[in-house]
């Protein structure tokens, strides 16, 4: 139980989660990156950090949270991340320096996948090149193949990924009457298997059946570049890549061979490997939707996760387990 929590906040989040921490942070302080667009460099939060004795971090999946971080702040508790993926925060070093680490689960499903839903969509259905196409005054009416793009009622998605977001991608496929692969090395009970119409296969048969390929795994060693130009060659030439998770899943390299050789026919992505940076090869294609990491941003899904993460923070204030604690291990041997 703390009489007084000094807490860092790296980027301005909605004023609904910036007034929870307000209201428990007593005699303490809460300071608060004022610039909503800037986002601090490592040295920025390092500096910051040290100069304030701080016991909560509030931040961002684009603050790399690692051994230097966790370093600058020997007073550190708790690193609440306002993301579900946590590929940004060094857990193992947390963990050895008794520093709980959170995320934001369950409250972006929805909204996640909607998102992977529209990407897929304004890709069949060429919706971002038919509107650049409208404004640069190309329109002259109706033809008949003109902008022709493909149908996704009645297809084959194939969802690498197979947990809540994935599950929830799958429920929206089922208004589609498609048919839902999955790949998930934990495959789903045979109930789920049935109530979402899916059915687990191996990668290969994923890619090899699939006309929509959506990825919906977290990122780590054994994720990085899980898509690259082997999986692309096992993969229709009609078919589309959508990714919603996080850039490094796929070889940014081979997708742009892949796209611009018609070894798959066009991609819809939210995420990329060196964000913000976008590989210049992508940016020159008609063929790829890019969205820049919004698949989350309804003002809704956007507050519920920024409360999520202040709730992790008042749960250590108030000497309380955090609800979303993703390193149980601080807590061994303690009551
Ligand atoms: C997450 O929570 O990991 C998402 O990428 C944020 O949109």
């Amino acid at each position: 139980m703390y009489e007084s929590m000094h807490i860092l906040v790296t980027q301005l989040v909605p004023e609904a989660a910036i007034e929870r921490l307000r209201s428990a942070v007593g005699n303490g302080t809460l300071d608060i990156n004022p610039e909503p667009d800037h986002i601090w460099s490592k040295r920025e939060l390092v500096e910051k950090l040290r100069a304030g004795n701080y016991n909560a971090l509030y931040c961002m999946l684009t603050n790399r949270i690692d051994g230097d971080v966790l370093d600058a702040a020997p007073d550190l508790k708790i690193v609440a991340n306002v993301a579900v993926g946590y590929n940004n925060i060094d857990v193992d070093e947390a963990t050895r320096r008794g520093v709980a680490v959170t995320n934001t689960p369950g409250v972006l499903t929805d909204t996640t996948a909607d998102f992977a839903w529209t990407l897929l969509m304004a890709s069949a259905r060429r919706l971002v090149e038919g509107d650049r196409f409208l404004r640069a005054g190309r329109f002259r009416g109706w033809g008949p193949l003109m902008m022709v793009g493909q149908d996704v009622y009645g297809k084959t998605l194939g969802i690498i990924g197979f947990g809540r977001i994935g599950r929830t991608l799958a429920k929206r496929a089922t208004g589609f009457e498609m048919n839902v692969l999955y790949y998930d090395r934990h495959p789903a009970d045979p109930d789920t298997d049935k109530m979402l119409n899916a059915r687990s296969v191996s990668m290969d048969e994923l890619l090899a059946q699939s006309d929509y390929v959506s990825l919906h795994t977290d990122y780590n060693p054994e994720t990085h570049h899980l898509i690259g130009k082997a999986e692309f060659d096992k993969m229709k030439p009609t078919a589309y890549l959508i990714n919603t998770a996080r850039g490094a899943i796929v070889d940014e390299t081979a997708l742009v061979e892949a796209l611009n050789t018609g070894q798959i026919a066009g991609t819809g992505l939210d995420v990329f490997e060196k964000e913000p940076e976008i590989h210049p090869g992508l940016l020159e294609l008609e063929n790829a939707v890019l969205a820049p990491h919004i698949a989350s941003a309804s003002l809704d899904t956007r507050t519920a996760m920024a409360n999520m993460a202040a709730d992790n923070i008042i749960a250590i204030l108030t000497g309380k387990r955090p609800p979303n604690l993703l390193n149980p291990e601080i807590y061994e041997g303690s009551k």
